[in-house]
């Protein structure tokens, strides 16, 4: 046995015997501090399941990302990010905004994306742009969301939420349910779907869902 866990192993039973089952593990970090190598799970690093569970070796695509705060996020999280935005100016500012970032800022159209974007992503993050497109453009882009992931990847939908036979509103324009029965009609797994008011004031109605391929 390591003798890392053959200490903590010592101190455990002894610390169970004297009813304080749980003492032993400052006695542990007291030795710890003193020199002697005692901690058995001290990696000193971040564990792996952790960083595969955030993005760790996965593609992200940010999708009319604006000015880049949920791309960086993104980033942060471990993903090999790519974001874009229709705007050039957008795109421009989030350079400025990130100038070491390691997101790839692209100006790009949800409705005629780059090809080579096809099957290439593990992770589609989609806030507010569907929204922002009238209802006859949406199918359109809703095809080209499902498109940008690999076998197994995940999209993430934020939007306002309505329902059916609510007025359609104005711009922004709240979704349906029935809109996003796209996904999978486009062969995607609906993963999840919440629908609550968020925390604005006054606060908004909301749609959060994945779907998977
Ligand atoms: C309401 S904003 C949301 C921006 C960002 N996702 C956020 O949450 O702050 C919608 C964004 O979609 C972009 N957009 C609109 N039409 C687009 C299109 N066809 N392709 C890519 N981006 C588009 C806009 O330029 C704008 O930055």
């Amino acid at each position: 046995m390591e003798p890392n866990r053959a200490r903590a192993r010592e101190l455990a039973a002894e610390s169970r015997i004297t009813g304080d089952p749980t003492g032993w593990f400052e006695q542990l970090y007291q030795e710890q501090e003193q020199g002697q190598k005692v901690v058995p799970w001290a990696d000193l690093g971040t564990n792996p399941s952790l960083l595969e569970f955030a993005g760790a070796g996965k593609k992200a695509l940010a999708v009319g990302c604006g000015f880049g705060d949920d791309a960086q996020q993104l980033a942060a999280w471990g993903f090999e990010t790519t974001a874009f935005d229709v705007s050039p100016s957008a795109i421009r500012a989030c350079q400025r905004r990130f100038p070491e970032s390691a997101v790839e800022y692209v100006a790009a159209d949800v409705l005629a994306p780059p090809e080579e974007w096809t099957g290439r992503f593990d992770f589609v993050l989609e806030v507010y742009t569907l929204q922002v497109l009238p209802p006859e453009l949406r199918p359109g882009a809703i095809r080209s969301l499902a498109g940008f992931l690999k076998k197994s990847g995940t999209i993430l939908l934020i939007a306002r939420g309505r329902e059916e036979n609510d007025p359609e509103g104005s711009m922004p324009w709240p979704l349906t349910r029935r809109e996003l029965d796209a996904f999978a009609a486009l062969g995607l797994r609906e993963k999840s779907f919440e629908d609550y008011f968020d925390k604005e004031s006054p606060p908004v109605r909301r749609f959060r869902a994945t779907y998977v391929k």
